[in-house]
């Protein structure tokens, strides 16, 4: 699985044959540059999942609840899960908590839509979680994780994130469930794996988690793209013959020759 918030990488994430697409609350960080997920809103997460669903053939489409669209209440909940569906076109939500999340998922589940939970490092509980720090490293937080897996899979969650988790604790909580677990630092012990798209491509600048190694720089990449491009310009190589296009209408050479187009007669009146 891998995140993706618009309609080219989309395309791109699906020709390649990528699974599953998660409209992260992410976005709120790698596209909208809040320094949390705590400010995107539904109508982000909605017009996003729709340019990740136009561009998606053959992918799950997972869309992320922002941080308050569902722990409100169940019905806020169903009312937002429902919009992702109904509005976003995606074909699941993903939804952050453990144990006091059941009864959601549960009652999601039952009208339809496929859940997947979050636990470990539940980024909308930032605040509460004193910072980005890896959860479940004690015995006492490893047994409440587990205890929170259960509660969701016994919902009726389809498959599970676990983030930033020791992987001990990952792979125990994995091999005790009968749904897929998801990685992200959480160690190869999970049944799957995801990462922030912006991350692995070296498209964040402002902070690369350990867990998300570089496939490519693409950051780097475009600032020396966009700066060959503005050096073209400036030398005025840029544009050339290849990106011109030119009329070799004869009558539209002489009318140049000519001294260019007849200027319009202004209306009677002036111009209105
Ligand atoms: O929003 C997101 O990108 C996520 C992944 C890190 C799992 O929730």
């Amino acid at each position: 699985m891998l995140t993706a918030y618009d309609y080219s990488f989309a395309r791109l994430l699906d020709e390649a044959g990528i699974p599953i697409l998660l409209v992260g609350d992410s976005l709120s960080m790698v596209i909208l540059g809040y320094e949390t997920t705590l400010p995107v809103s539904m109508h982000d997460m909605v017009r996003h999942t729709q340019a990740v669903v136009r561009g998606t053939k053959r992918a799950l489409v997972v869309g992320d609840l922002p941080f308050l669209s569902y722990q409100p209440s169940v019905e806020e909940a169903l009312r937002n899960a429902g919009r992702l569906l109904k509005e976003g076109g995606a074909q699941a939500v993903k939804l952050e908590g453990g144990a006091p999340m059941a009864a959601t998922v549960q009652r999601l589940v039952e009208s339809g839509i496929p859940v997947m939970g979050h636990l470990g490092l539940t980024p909308q509980s930032v605040n509460q979680l004193s910072g980005w720090r890896v959860q479940g490293r004690s015995a006492a937080g490893a047994a409440r994780l587990l205890a929170d897996a259960q509660a969701l899979a016994a919902a009726g969650a389809m498959s599970l994130v676990l983030e930033s988790v020791p992987a001990q604790v990952a792979e125990a909580i994995t091999a005790r469930l009968a749904i897929p677990t998801i990685g992200i630092g959480a160690g190869p012990g999970c049944d799957g794996q995801v990462q922030v798209l912006h991350d692995i491509l070296g498209l964040y600048p402002d902070f690369t988690p350990k867990h998300a190694r570089h496939y490519d720089e693409l950051g780097r990449a475009t600032t020396a793209a966009v700066q060959r491009y503005a050096a073209d310009v400036a030398s005025g190589t840029v544009p050339g013959d290849a990106e011109t296009v030119r009329s070799y209408d004869p009558a539209l050479a002489d009318l140049l020759r000519d001294g260019g187009p007849p200027v319009p007669a202004a209306p009677p009146g002036g111009e209105g």
